[in-house]
């Protein structure tokens, strides 16, 4: 078993629609194995497209959402909220299958359904980790962690790939997602911003300074103290960067180099933080096979992108031609798809 959290503390990314895309394509990919989406950001965005996109994703949302019993997210969080030092083993009961709602993904992907009441809880969340028991902190860090326990127990542990998707504050639920993840996949765009996001994420997960006495995150000290480990980074992965237009587009390479540039620095300091990856792989030991491991580009699929995520139809399935969004016409071009499905399948074909 294998659990990623995507994320990167810059917004519109595109941790989402990433989410959405590799764990379909993934699940596909591995018929035998199941694939779990743990959908911790209150927007509910990869939950929507998981569940059948823009109308009927959001209106099976709106279903899950009003029933008494909120099979979601938040249903697990106000039961460790009542119970929060104690596991309560209930984790399997907020599950749902989402092909059973959305018939275009396979039938071995499952969800815990993102929540706008996240929001409400996340203060009493932050206020049962502090004060309370001595190990308060690291009791309350691991209730994602016990949610997933609790799903693969109850699926008597057959091969399963975790998939978090975060909001992009470094919010209490990024640092649950954080402390439940073993792998860390970072999309980012080629903007300024996210050169700036990118650097945050070193440093508010793996303390990495900016400036000399620059203070450390309490999730980076309380990790330690705890001896509790931290995600790996897995992959940095530029999403969308075909977007750019020609003229702007030696500007935003010049981010992407920098961003690759940012990484590697860390590489040479703490190797230890990556995960090696194909299993068996030789350590990188030159900037070109440390970018072939950990860097990745997925581009721009124009509209076809829109429809797939409008429509919850996993890209690699998404066929050319006309598609009724929202009772309008919108086709999709061969062309539109020959640029990104090639490269979601190999990704997903990367993630073990
Ligand atoms: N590779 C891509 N090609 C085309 N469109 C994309 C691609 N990746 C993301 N998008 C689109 O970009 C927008 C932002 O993506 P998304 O919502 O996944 O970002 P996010 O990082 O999850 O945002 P937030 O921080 O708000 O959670 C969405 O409309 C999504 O469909
Ligand atoms: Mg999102």
């Amino acid at each position: 078993m294998a659990i990623y959290a995507v994320w990167n503390n810059k917004g519109g990314v595109g941790k989402s629609y990433l989410t959405f895309q590799l764990a379909s394509e993934y699940a596909r990919q591995n018929p035998t194995k199941r694939v779990l989406v743990v959908d911790l950001c209150p927007q509910a965005n990869s939950s929507s497209m998981l569940l059948g996109g823009m109308i009927n994703g959001e209106n099976i949302l709106n279903q899950i959402h009003s029933a008494t019993q909120r099979k979601t997210i938040s249903g697990y969080i106000e039961d460790r909220i009542r119970s929060p030092y104690i596991p309560t083993n209930t984790g399997s009961n907020y599950v749902i299958n989402v092909s059973t709602y959305n018939s275009r993904v396979p039938n071995n992907l499952y969800l815990v359904t993102g929540d706008e009441q996240l929001e409400l809880q996340a203060s009493r969340v932050v206020s049962a980790s502090f004060p309370g028991p001595h190990d308060a902190w690291r009791t309350v860090h691991l209730w994602i962690n016990d949610l997933i326990s609790d799903v693969c127990n109850s699926w008597n542990n057959v091969d399963t790939c975790v998939f978090i998707d975060c909001n992009p504050s470094f919010s209490i639920y990024t640092e649950l997602a954080l402390t439940a993840a073993e792998r860390l996949l970072i999309p980012f765009s080629a903007d300024g911003s996210s050169k700036r996001a990118v650097k945050a994420v070193l440093s508010l997960v793996y303390g990495e300074r900016r400036h000399q006495n620059e203070p450390q995150s309490d999730f980076y000290l309380n990790s330690n103290r705890y001896s509790m480990a931290l995600p790996q980074i897995y992959m940095y992965v530029g999403n969308r960067l075909t977007q750019m237009n020609n003229s702007s587009a030696s500007a935003f390479k010049t981010v992407v180099t920098d961003i690759g540039d940012e990484i590697w620095k860390v590489w040479q300091t703490k190797p230890n933080i990556f995960c090696i990856h194909p299993n068996g792989s030789s350590t990188p030991n030159n900037k070109k096979s440390f970018r072939t491991m950990f860097h990745y580009e997925v581009n721009d699929a124009n509209t076809a992108s829109v429809v797939s995520g409008a429509l919850g139809i996993p890209i690699a399935i998404l066929t050319a031609g006309n598609k009724n969004v929202s009772g309008r016409t919108i086709k999709v071009n061969q062309t539109q798809l020959d640029k990104q499905v090639p490269n979601i399948v190999a990704l997903a074909g990367m993630i073990e």
